[in-house]
């Protein structure tokens, strides 16, 4: 298949050109090469590439960020997927959007499934979840992929931060009130090259399996390494992040397994084998 990737040099968006080239023609964009909220370029260029599939991985991913500078987190998070979706139609090609847990706000405490009730509480999971909802409203032929706490190679994420605080204090305060599951990058975009061969659109819940605290995740990187530090377990409060955050937002990978995929690896053991190549 002829497979666009969008948001091409992203942390996420690396991982599907390697492992979605292995069986595909991709074409890749970038923000110097297509900004989404552009939507003259963006039709154009879609044309111009004549995809069957979009992979859609580009956003304002900045969640603190995103309180302070709502307008930007909007335009290209809602504005720029409504970009991408139409010309998407104009061209007849599925669209795979990347979205968040963070379309939840945490209250059910248990695992969410692809159907419950979506109530995002930052601006952040807010413009992503009106991101699905242009998606929704444009095309028929859409794969919308929810997925949490990402990491892999090429962007900075928790276990970077949490290696690189380890050379400078003695001790590291981690939130152990919000629980989730950590989703390798490499395990999304294996995936979703699979969810593209079939056309069974709809909304899909994708992470490792398992799930912990921060705090537990924390815990978990630093028994891999082998590092002696001290972790404390603290409150959302007491930590004080800018943006609220879900403090449950495990996901039921629910549709994907009754599409017969077979279950996603533990989270443990997806980190471990990171932490190897690192
Ligand atoms: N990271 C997570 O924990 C997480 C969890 C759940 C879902 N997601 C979703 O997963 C997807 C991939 O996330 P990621 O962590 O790989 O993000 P990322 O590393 O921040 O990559 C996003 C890419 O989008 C680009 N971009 C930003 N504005 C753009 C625009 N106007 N036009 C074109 N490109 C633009 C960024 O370019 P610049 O870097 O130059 O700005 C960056 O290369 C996103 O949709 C995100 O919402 C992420």
């Amino acid at each position: 298949m002829k497979v666009l990737i969008i948001g091409s040099e992203g942390m996420l968006g690396h991982d599907l050109v390697d492992i979605l080239s292995a069986e595909n023609e991709i074409s890749t964009t970038t923000i110097d090469t297509l900004d989404i909220t552009d939507i003259e370029k963006t039709i154009e260029t879609i044309k111009n590439i004549n995809p069957d599939v979009v992979v859609h991985a580009a956003a304002f991913t900045d969640v603190d960020g995103s309180e302070t500078n709502e307008d930007l987190a909007y335009k290209v998070n809602v504005l720029g997927t409504r970009n991408v979706a139409v010309a998407c139609s104009e061209v007849d090609a599925a669209l795979v959007y990347i979205c968040t847990d963070y379309v939840f706000d945490g209250t059910k405490g248990s695992s969410y499934y692809e159907y419950d009730q979506t109530n995002p509480l930052g601006v952040y999971g807010k413009t992503k979840h009106q991101g699905e909802v242009c998606i929704r409203d444009i095309l028929n032929k859409f794969y919308i992929v929810r997925t949490s706490w990402l990491y892999g190679f090429h962007g900075p994420n928790f276990i970077t931060t949490m290696l690189k605080l380890a050379e400078k204090m003695e001790s590291i305060s981690v939130v152990a009130d919000q629980i989730g599951s950590p989703t390798y990058t490499v395990d999304l975009a294996t995936a979703i090259a699979e969810l593209i061969k079939k056309p069974a659109y709809g909304t899909y819940h994708i992470t490792n399996s398992d799930h912990c605290s921060w705090y537990e995740y924390a815990q978990e990187i630093f028994e891999n390494t082998g590092i002696d530090i001290e972790l404390n377990p603290v409150s959302t409060e007491e930590f004080g992040s800018p943006a609220p955050r879900p403090k449950y937002s495990v996901l039921e990978n629910y549709n994907w397994k009754m599409e017969g995929f077979p279950k996603i690896r533990s989270y443990k053991e997806a980190l471990r084998e990171y932490m190897d190549l690192l």
